[in-house]
Parts: structure tokens; sequence; C-alpha cells
């Protein structure tokens, strides 16, 4: 059995990669649906059926959990398939599986609140708002998932999500970094002009970003905080799997790389960002 970690392309090599550091002896299998990215463009209904395929693709490879390493599968496929798909599958299968996003962990670091908090709306009285600025894709941006789950719980943050549609694509492409610099930095200067000021606080969401984290963090200014997704569901997942020991994620320290595009290399920002070169094999 394994760990299977998905996304649509190479994006999710973020959460993957801290995985690896935190659970180095489990089997890791990591499918990226290149053939379709990016999802960010795509309507809901396609998000939906593309992450139900990707999950039982992970599913027949030997995984016990899936964690959608994917902002815009999370937020807009996981609680459908979690609610409407996934009890029948497990019948089927007959054997313990589940699927797990990014968006919970992410909202419990902003908000330094567990998920089952609720604020009380009308008792507190708000001295000071901090503003968070989410950068993510197209349809992640729509569902207004961080607006809605953060207000739940922080009436002092107020969320602006900025939708850069073709970043990811862009990554995805090995687009050289003077071209990213410039739509990163077009998408921080448009969302500073609509806010009417920069952020506090920035969320990377959607895992391709962490790749150029490095390029927001220029283009911000310093001292945001920047929240570090990949670390977020890596200590929500430590704290799952303690609670949870009827998932078996292997311990032979096995990583399968699956693409359902064209396999072979990735390109050179994924290779740096991952430490070593990095290969897909036909899914
Ligand atoms: N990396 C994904 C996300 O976190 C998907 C990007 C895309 O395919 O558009 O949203």
């Amino acid at each position: 059995m394994a760990l299977g970690v998905f996304d649509s392309g190479v994006g999710g090599l973020t959460v993957h990669r801290e995985l690896v550091r935190r659970f180095e002896s489990a089997d890791l299998i990591y499918l990226a649906d290149q053939a379709k990215a990016p999802y960010g463009g795509r309507l809901g209904e396609e998000i939906v059926d593309l992450t139900r395929a990707g999950c039982e693709r992970l599913f027949d490879e030997g995984a016990s959990v899936v964690v959608l390493a994917c902002n815009t599968a999370a937020s807009i496929a996981l609680r459908r398939l979690q609610q409407t798909w996934l009890p029948g599958y497990r019948e089927k299968i007959g054997r313990p599986v589940n699927v797990l996003g990014l968006i919970v962990p992410t909202i419990e670091s902003v908000t330094g609140q567990p998920w089952d908090y609720e604020a009380d709306r009308h008792g507190e009285k708000i001295e000071a708002v901090d503003v968070v600025g989410v950068f993510c894709t197209a349809a992640t941006a729509m569902s207004r998932v961080y607006e809605i789950e953060i207000d739940k719980r922080r009436q002092d943050l107020a969320v602006f999500s900025e939708a850069c549609p073709g970043l990811a694509g862009l990554i995805e492409l090995g687009a050289p970094t003077e071209e990213l610099e410039v739509v990163v930095r077009d998408h921080v200067d448009a969302l500073r002009r609509r806010i009417g000021r920069h952020p506090d606080q920035a969320i990377l969401g959607c895992t391709h970003y962490a790749i150029i984290a490095d390029i927001f963090a220029r283009a911000l200014p310093e001292g945001t905080r920047v929240i570090d997704q990949p670390t977020a569901v890596a200590d929500a997942l430590e704290r799952y799997f303690a609670r949870h020991t009827e998932y078996d994620l292997g311990s032979s320290g096995l990583r399968r790389f699956l693409t359902t595009g064209a396999p072979g290399p990735q390109g050179d920002r994924v290779t740096q960002f991952w430490g070593a070169p990095l290969s897909f094999e036909a899914s």
C-alpha cells in the first residue's frame, strides 16, 4: 500500500517533497494529470471528473490515501467526491481508502484555529484587520473557498483572492524566470491596486506557485508572511495518520512518479526545486 499524491502537473511536487521528508519510509506514488493540465480554467464538472479519475488511478496502483496536492481540485472537487463517490467506491473495492486535500490545513495555518472552530460573529470587537492575499487559479478564486472559510474563523482577517490565469501553465511549460517575474509582479500590483495596499500575509493558493516562491517573495514587500502550504499539509497529515492507523502507507520508501502526459525528464526549475533530476513514467 502507498500514499498517493495528485496534481494536474508538477505543482503537487511541492507538497510531495515535504511528504517525503516527513514520511521517509512510506511508499509514495505521484500522479500528474499533465494531459489535462492546467485545471485552473476548466469547468467545475470537468475538474470533478478529472480528479475522480486521478484518485481511481492512484487507488488502482495501491494508494490507501490520496492527497489532492492541488488547490483547484481540492476547492472544487474534494467535498463532492467525499460525499457522493467515496462511500460507494470504498464498498466496491473493499478496503479503507480516503481522499484528503490541502484547504483545511492551509486555513488552520492562516487562522491559527482548528477546522471545527467557528468564531462568535457578534461578540467580538475587532480592533484591526490584517489583509490576506490569495494568489490562485481562476477556478479556486471563483470557489471563494479562502474568503468563506477564513471569515468563519477570523473576522479580523480580510481576504482578497487574485486569480493568476496562465501562471500554472507557464510553470508547467518551464517558462524562463524573467517571464515569470513579470507575470508575478503584475498580479502583485493588481492585488495592491484592488486592496489599496499590499497584503500583510499571502497564500500561494496554487501548488505550482510554491516552485516560484522566491519570485513571489521578491515581488511582495519585505516582511510579508507567506503561508507555506506544503508544511501545513504535512503537519496536518502527521496528526491525521497518528489518529488513523487503518491506512497502510507501505514501508519500503518506494517513490514512483506517473504522468498522463509525455513521460520523461522534467524541466530545470522543477529539478532545481526538487533537488535531483526527476523523470515521470507513463501512467
Ligand atoms: N497546482 C494546482 C493548484 O494548486 C493546479 C493548477 C492548474 O492546473 O491550473 O491549483
